[in-house]
């Protein structure tokens, strides 16, 4: 970061303010009549709302770094959703104009939040190839555009290390001030860069955990190598499985079926008032499972990653039917507590703050998009 000018450097500090640290939440429920407690990273709260935030700026300060990224490179990526708004925000706020690809059956939510960061977006249809298709048709603009930066999401190992080096630290070091140490962690795979970013840190320090990997049962991506079937779990088992995702640096998959997250997302906001998205009610769903498992005083982890109000326009807002095998009918939420984000992993002290000597003003005007 020191290489970098003032300017930039103070508009990444401010970023890094309103993203990652997330509360650590302790929901307390009970499962079949059983009293249990689950740990989740409250990720909504990230500056856009989404746990790709933590991403999306990881990626750029590691570009700025290498100097792999002109000032004014248009960002290019492919995205089922909250990456793109990630990208649209985080690349406006170092000044960068921003072009997505995405799917077109994705809530118009993302959309037009998209559009609201001034961020061009390109619908890419099922019969244009969906997911993959908005992946290569982001390589060709890219291949078109001088000094284009694409972040490969999927590709990119610095998405992992976001995770590695913000996201495990942070549930160490608030499990840690409440005398606790993790059993296992869990989260749905989209590009794989938290779980695997997450599980590689947790390993390190604490060589007994395991680490799941979940996807939708009815969409099954990580179990077939290939889309299957239809799933509503935006944002995780997109059509493949991503380069940055090592199946043998993880311990077994965790199945959830979607109408069941959508339950538990929607029992989440009723009872306890935590209004999540639905993989946010899968994450739950297979804390749950593995909690089952493991006992009921398990230390379990897994995140919210993002909030209930990118699906308003979805399933989340209609009634689902409960089936046999669903978990969520079994599960009563009591409550939750917060535990604080910690300083252990606030990146700059301030006394780098004030090394930087960070203009009064937020610096020169961003070039407009
Ligand atoms: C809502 C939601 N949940 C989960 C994930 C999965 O995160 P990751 O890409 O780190 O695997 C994503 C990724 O976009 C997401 O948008």
């Amino acid at each position: 970061m020191t290489n970098l000018p003032v300017d930039i450097r103070a508009r990444f500090h401010g970023l890094r303010r309103l993203i990652g640290n997330t509360p650590l939440l302790a929901v307390d429920y009970t499962f079949r009549g059983r009293p249990r407690r689950l740990f989740a990273k409250s990720e909504n709260l990230n500056m856009t709302g989404s746990v790709k935030d933590r991403m999306a700026l990881h990626l750029m300060k590691c570009a700025y770094e290498r100097g792999t990224i002109r000032p004014d490179a248009l960002i290019i990526e492919a995205t089922s959703g909250n990456t793109g708004i990630s990208f649209s925000a985080v690349g406006r706020a170092l000044g960068h104009p921003v072009a997505i690809f995405m799917p077109d059956w994705m809530s118009v939510e993302r959309v037009n939040l998209i559009r609201s960061f001034g961020a061009s977006i390109h619908p890419v249809t099922r019969e244009e190839g969906g997911f993959l298709g908005s992946i290569s048709k982001a390589e060709e603009l890219a291949e078109r555009t001088p000094g284009a930066f694409l972040p490969r999401q999927f590709a990119n190992e610095d998405n992992c290390e976001a995770h590695e080096t913000m996201t495990g630290p942070e549930i160490h070091y608030q499990l840690e001030s409440h005398g606790l140490k993790p059993d296992a962690f869990v989260a749905g795979v989209g590009t794989g860069g938290t779980v695997m970013g997450v599980g590689r840190y947790l390993r390190a320090e604490f060589p007994h955990i395991t680490v799941h990997p979940l996807e939708p049962s009815n969409s099954p991506t990580l179990r077939t190598g290939c889309r299957l079937g239809h799933h509503r779990i935006q944002g995780v088992s997109d059509e493949f499985i991503p380069p940055i995702v090592h199946l043998d640096e993880l311990d077994e998959i965790v199945d959830v079926d979607d109408g069941d997250a959508i339950l538990m997302a929607q029992k989440l906001a009723i009872e306890v008032g935590l209004g999540v998205g639905i993989s946010s009610g899968a994450n739950f769903l297979g804390a749950v499972a593995l909690q089952d498992r493991l006992g009921d005083d398990a230390v379990v982890v897994t995140l919210f990653p993002d909030s209930n109000k990118k699906y308003l326009s979805t399933d989340l807002m209609h009634d689902e039917p409960a089936r046999a095998e669903h978990l969520t009918p079994h599960i009563d939420l009591h409550g939750f507590t917060a535990f604080n984000r910690v300083c252990a992993v606030c990146d700059q002290s301030e006394e780098w703050l004030r090394s930087m000597r960070i203009p009064e003003r937020s610096g020169s005007p961003l070039p407009q998009a």
